[in-house]
């Protein structure tokens, strides 16, 4: 059914998890298509199926199991999300980002982001790590924002800021261990689109001309709802292709989750310094 979430429903979904595990995570991950292995090393780990949730999303996609997996990574309290739902999957924005409507209720001050992205950058290739330090969500600029409709008070603004969407701490001390570790990463903004189609050739050229160094079909959503209730944000792009503008080109779903192999050390390598560190 498709439908705006209510606070009611968040509650709801928070009572239910609260009845399984006695949590108050600070941060919450979300780990895309090929990266969700990273989940099995949650230690102490209680581990929810989006399935057994009321109101919940569940994922359709290959590649993402669809569940939640609560417990500790390097001594902190983590809401990881092993799979995420999208867009293209038919259901509304509002959805799409409850579970980062559920975290914000449970009090996680951070989140941190992963995804399967095409580089548009000309360095870019396949099985590297971008760090995102903006983004373009191109359905929230044509009216498909998460935040649309009612203004749920609770968690912030009618009309949030977006300036630093991605915490400039955060993203400094993702820098930093990345050096220090010998982890070669790029930087750059990420292009949110609704999919699942790839793109054509001129919707590359374009999105190239107006700044976007990576694209994919999720982070964005999450990330506006995320600062709407002031969780501050740290993003990473898992190359899986390169977006051709020239040649032809078939990006697989294989393709993305066999890339994703090479970029899970790389990430685990800054997500465990970050979760050290902070
Ligand atoms: N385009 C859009 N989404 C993607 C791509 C791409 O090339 N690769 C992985 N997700």
């Amino acid at each position: 059914m498709q439908k705006n979430i209510t606070m009611q429903d968040i509650d709801e979904i928070v009572a239910e998890i609260r009845s399984k595990v006695d949590t108050k995570p600070r941060v919450g991950m979300i780990l895309g298509s090929g990266l969700s292995d990273f989940a099995e090393s949650v230690e102490n780990a209680v581990s929810i199926p989006f399935g057994d949730l009321p109101h919940w999303p569940v994922s359709t996609v290959k590649g993402h199991a669809g569940r939640l997996v609560i417990g500790q990574i390097e001594g902190q309290e983590v809401f990881v999300l092993q799979g995420r739902i999208h867009f293209y999957e038919g259901y509304t924005m509002s959805q799409v980002t409850l579970p980062v409507r559920v975290m914000q209720r449970l009090g996680v001050e951070m989140m941190i982001v992963t995804n399967a992205a095409g580089g548009i950058a000309d360095e870019h290739q396949p099985g590297d790590v971008m760090l995102i330090t903006d983004h373009i969500n191109f359905p929230g600029l044509i009216g498909n924002s998460p935040l649309h409709g009612p203004n749920l008070d609770e968690f912030g603004p009618r009309f949030p800021d977006m300036t630093q969407a991605y915490d400039p701490e955060l993203l400094d001390l993702a820098r930093k261990i990345a050096k220090d570790k010998a982890v070669p990463i790029h930087e750059g903004v990420y292009m949110g689109l609704s999919g699942p189609s790839f793109e054509t050739p001129a919707e590359l050229r374009f999105l190239k001309m107006i700044g976007a160094d990576s694209v994919g079909m999720s982070t964005v959503t999450e990330v506006s709802v995320a600062r709407h209730g002031g969780i501050r944000v740290l993003g990473l792009s898992g190359i899986s292709n390169k977006a051709h503008t020239e040649l032809s080109f078939v990006a697989s779903h294989e393709d993305v989750l066999e890339a994703g192999k090479q970029i899970v050390p790389k990430m685990e390598t800054i997500i465990r310094g970050v979760l050290r560190a902070i």
